[in-house]
């Protein structure tokens, strides 16, 4: 019997299937002299500007960057994760894989934990329903404007009064206790044996992952006076709060269309917009929102909106997510609701038509950002010279060339300056006088390409390169992980390359260097070429580095700082030395 890896799967699967017929059942493409053209399915294309090579088994699109191998593409235009694309495709490939055959570690006991959930939520979706003890459940709900159908699709539940309710049903099914416990659905007893449940009347909300697989639950108490207002599952195997969303499975084909997702921070207000026909929402698990919260949310898009409620903590918390979003070079929209709102409350007071309004005119991150932390400056909380920083440490993150200087020219109206002097310490970056805060973003981005594609080309030249300090010179992310997987990993033939980046966008950057390859004549060619990448990339590093060191020293000097002056000159004389 065959024992499938995904590996082999996926090999298989690109052996049996053709990327032209798979890329042609979704957007029409051309024979042109050496490969296939067509318009982009992945951004608003009207010059067609994909390109497709069959024999590489790539698809590139030289105008909005997406780009991979067939899998990449399906799980891209489907919004798939990589297990689910990968089997859509055995599927369509004729591969048949035996059950039995695929015996992967610790797969059976996964499946039973997800089975166990199943279990559980229908046995607290029934007892909402049914159980003659779920009236006060069944008035809160109702009290709470969430119509029978959305009870029906989100499957929510009633965890019984009581202590042990769910510990019976678990015994009469013989379901392990040891297991559920693993789960956090049932506590040991601290004194003797046996087990209390984790849930006790409470409205219970399953949450599932994008498949659709009962993962965890949260529980929201009934009565005012029960602590805490919510319980949640805790972090388990199937469970990680910092990386699901509530309502996504639902939610992601309303995302798609809308070409847009919105944030919120809680079970109920996903429901209520849900219930209001906004569907296109997510709700974060009472966790403030992660950078692998972003990367999930961004298969389906990249227009996101976050909402968050109308008080001190949710200007806080929009603050404290401006930086993940950056990291990931996304800028959303926000909302920030009027005082005392979140918003179910919102909802109920102005309906939807008013909450799409806000959506539609949300400003970005970064315009919120910045006006805040002006407005902080104007009555009195911050320094013009801090706040000004504060910005320019922001603006660093900003990866697009015309963006920046947008937002630089925007900042240095609002606060009075010159557009000169919040550039500088834009350029400066994070921390005067620091070592390697400083990002000048692109000008040498053609070298690190260039020594991507040799490597890629030549992977076996990676040994030239790790001896060198190469980390220290690259400044792409993407490009650097790349590298990573080949310099260090040592990850040399292309399919597991590209399987190791599946869905990410550094999948992009490898099409583009294999499909614009710039014609390397040789190996000996390929090691004179990465050397002199090298050099060049360590040259502009020290550029780059002495340029912002003049800067801060002019800064140093205008603020008669003689400290930080002596210390940035020490080490630019140093650098000149070493140059
Ligand atoms: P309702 O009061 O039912 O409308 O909920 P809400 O969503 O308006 O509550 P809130 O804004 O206070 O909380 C937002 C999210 O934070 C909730 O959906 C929970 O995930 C989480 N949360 C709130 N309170 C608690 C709590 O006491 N414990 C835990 N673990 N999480 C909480
Ligand atoms: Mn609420």
């Amino acid at each position: 019997m065959v024992n499938f890896n995904n590996d082999f799967l996926v090999k298989e699967i690109k052996r049996r299937l053709s990327i032209i017929n798979l890329i042609e059942g979704y957007t029409s493409i051309k024979k042109t002299g050496k490969g296939y053209v067509g318009l982009c399915p992945f951004h608003d294309d009207h010059n067609p500007s994909m390109y497709v090579d069959e024999e590489k088994g790539l698809f590139h699109c030289f105008s909005c960057g997406a780009g991979g191998d067939m899998l990449g593409f399906y799980m891209r235009y489907n919004g798939l994760t990589f297990p689910e694309a990968v089997s859509d495709l055995a599927k369509r490939a004729n591969i048949t894989i035996e059950k039995s055959s695929t015996p992967v570690k610790g797969h059976s006991r996964i499946n039973n934990l997800f089975k166990l959930n199943a279990a559980v939520s229908r046995f607290y979706h029934r007892a909402l329903l049914e159980s003659p003890n779920g009236g006060p459940a069944r008035e809160y709900l109702e009290k709470r404007k969430i119509p029978p159908g959305v009870i029906e699709e989100f499957k929510l539940g009633y965890a019984p009064d009581g202590w042990d309710a769910l510990v019976k049903f678990l015994k009469k099914n013989n379901i392990p206790a040891s297991l559920a416990e693993n789960l956090g659905l049932i506590v040991k007893k601290q004194s003797g044996d046996g087990y209390y449940d984790r849930f006790r009347n409470r409205i219970v909300f399953p949450i599932c992952s994008v498949e659709g697989k009962v993962i965890g639950f949260g529980g929201r108490r009934i009565k005012e006076s029960d602590e805490p207002k919510y319980i949640n599952s805790p972090e388990s195997e199937i469970y990680h709060k910092r990386k699901n969303f509530y309502g996504l499975d639902s939610s992601k084909d309303h995302i798609r269309k809308n070409k847009r997702a919105i944030i919120v921070e809680g079970y109920t207000d996903f429901l209520a917009l849900f219930s209001a026909g906004v569907k296109n929402a997510v709700a974060t698990l009472g966790t403030s929102l992660t950078r692998d919260h972003v990367v999930t949310l961004r298969r389906y898009t990249d227009r996101i909106v976050v909402v968050f409620d109308g008080d001190e903590s949710g200007v806080k918390a929009a603050v404290r997510s401006l930086d993940i979003f950056l990291e990931e070079g996304l800028l959303p929209g926000v909302v920030i609701l009027p005082e005392g709102n979140d918003p179910d409350s919102f909802l109920a007071e102005r309906g939807a038509e008013a909450f799409y309004k806000l959506i539609d005119e949300a400003p970005t991150l970064l315009d919120f950002y910045i006006d805040n932390t002006v407005n902080e400056y104007r009555n009195g909380a911050v320094t013009l010279n801090s706040g000004v920083k504060e910005i320019a440490d922001v603006l660093v993150k900003v990866n697009e060339p015309v963006l920046r200087s947008s937002y630089i020219k925007k900042t240095a109206e609002k606060l009075g300056l010159g557009e000169n002097e919040v550039m500088s310490l834009v350029r400066l970056g994070k921390g005067h006088g620091k070592m390697g805060g400083v990002k000048t973003v692109k000008s040498h981005s053609n070298h690190e390409k260039l020594m991507l594609n040799i490597l890629l080309t030549y992977p076996d030249l990676s040994g030239v390169v790790a001896a060198e300090d190469w980390e220290e010179c690259v400044s792409n992310r993407d490009v650097k992980s790349i590298l990573e997987e080949i310099i260090v990993k040592g990850v040399h033939d292309m399919s597991s390359l590209l399987l190791s980046f599946q869905g990410s966008g550094a999948q992009g950057l490898i099409s583009e260097a294999l499909m614009s390859s710039p014609g390397i004549p040789d190996r000996d060619t390929a090691g004179k070429m990465i050397m002199s990448c090298m050099k060049k990339l360590k040259q502009a590093k020290l550029d780059e580095r002495l340029k912002s060191l003049r800067l801060g020293i002019s800064d140093a000097v205008k603020n008669k700082d003689a400290e930080l002056e002596k210390r940035l000159l020490t080490e630019y004389t140093d650098l000149r030395k070493q140059k």
